[in-house]
């Protein structure tokens, strides 16, 4: 059934969503699955905007075929290579084998190493300041480069003031029959998922999209069109100061993010009472994580929305505990900086953690350890309970 949606006079929703998929890029868990938005412009010339994953390919065809009732397809737009979006060109360009590719020179070649184009096919390859006309409409293109991937390019409809913003502005998430973000409450059941998708996905990029906000910031948007998650068409304000926050990688929130790791719970104890020193002292939204149990994605984006990070960790084959370590070479590979941190330590024989979570913290960008570092061996005794209340009482004098 063609279950697309009609966005305004000339413009078509004809993505889909797809609720079986567990692990996202194989490997970041979404249980409320995702979307893969693809446009479609009906103008003198018709134009889709990119294509979504194999996943959802059939029921993409289905709209797009509704959408068009029996026009010929003139333009594909390929903002995005990531298969996730362009998975299923090769079965529009079977059934329109003459729709002209518009997309960024390294789009198009990246397009040829995951696919096999047809000879025939044509490309118009577009940068940055070139439009592409389509009668009542022309789209500006804008480049986007490492938001998420070199060859990235947003498109800008000078008509109708839409933003294809492509990867940016996206979220995890299936739609769930309401389209826009004004129609669901996103502060409250999308911004955690938001906030993960872009940490995650885009969070290392943070100088390259504020280049795009800044280029953002000169255009009249009206609507902006992302690949993943809702439409926005008012009140985006407040995401984009998000995204302007995130791609800073300064802290949303002044609270305290304590990570532990612990395999029989002695460590994990020393996080429980330090975090309800914590507490006592007036912290408030003190989140507590065990970096085993936890998929790293989520404190990825938790890394970025707090100022202070607490780190207890035990010592493994002499070393730092691989769930631990496996968390902050993420955070250091996301370019996470500007943060907070403290640590504790054990370990029965050799305690040498803390050293080890040191040394990774040293080498990310303007990050503070607090001190006085713990260590512990094995379990901690109440004659420690001082130290703790030290470092409980650091925290707090720089948070506050
Ligand atoms: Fe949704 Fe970078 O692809």
């Amino acid at each position: 059934m063609n279950t697309s949606r009609k966005i305004s006079n000339d413009l078509w929703y004809v993505g889909a969503s797809d609720r079986r998929l567990a692990l996202f890029e194989n490997m970041m868990p979404i249980p409320s699955g995702t979307s893969y938005n693809s446009y479609v412009l009906i103008d003198e010339k018709t134009v889709l905007l990119d294509t979504v994953d194999q996943a959802v390919g059939a029921q993409f065809m289905e709209n797009l075929t509704a959408v068009l009732a029996g026009r010929v397809l003139d333009y594909i737009v390929v903002h995005h290579v990531e298969p996730d979006h362009l998975a299923s060109l090769t079965e529009v360009l079977v059934r329109w084998p003459n729709a002209v590719i518009v997309c960024s020179l390294q789009a198009s070649r990246f397009m040829k190493q995951f696919m096999d184009i047809p000879e025939h096919v044509q490309f118009q390859i577009v940068k940055e300041g070139d439009s592409l006309n389509t009668g009542k409409h022309t789209l500006s293109f804008v480049g986007a480069q490492m938001v998420h991937w070199p060859e990235v390019l947003v498109s800008y409809d000078t008509t109708d003031k839409v933003l294809f913003s492509a990867d940016a502005f996206g979220t995890f998430g299936a739609l769930n029959g309401n389209l826009y973000a004004d129609e669901v409450n996103f502060d409250r059941e999308w911004m955690y998922e938001a906030r993960r998708y872009y940490t995650n996905i885009v969070g290392k990029y943070g100088m390259q999209v504020q280049n795009l906000l800044k280029k953002a910031a000169t255009l009249d948007i009206a609507m902006i069109c992302p690949l993943h998650g809702p439409i926005w068409r008012k009140d985006f304000g407040k995401f984009i100061e998000k995204y302007d926050k995130w791609s800073r990688y300064e802290p949303e929130d002044k609270e305290v993010l304590v990570i532990y790791g612990s395999m029989y719970g002695h460590t994990e104890s020393v996080a429980t009472v330090l975090s309800g020193m914590l507490a006592d002292k007036g912290c408030r939204n003190v989140r507590m994580y065990d970096v085993s149990a936890t998929h790293v994605s989520y404190l990825v984006s938790e890394s970025f929305r707090c100022s202070h990070i607490v780190l207890v960790a035990p010592t493994y084959n002499g070393g730092l505990y691989p769930p631990m370590e496996n968390y902050l070479l993420d955070i250091k590979a996301h370019l996470l900086q500007n943060r907070t941190f403290t640590v504790i330590e054990n370990g029965s024989w050799a305690p040498v953690s803390g050293n080890a979570v040191k040394a990774i913290l040293g080498e990310m960008k303007n990050t503070t350890v607090l001190e006085p570092a713990i260590t512990f061996k094995s379990a901690m005794k109440e004659t420690q309970r001082a130290e703790l209340e030290a470092l409980a009482d650091a925290i707090v004098a720089s948070l506050f």
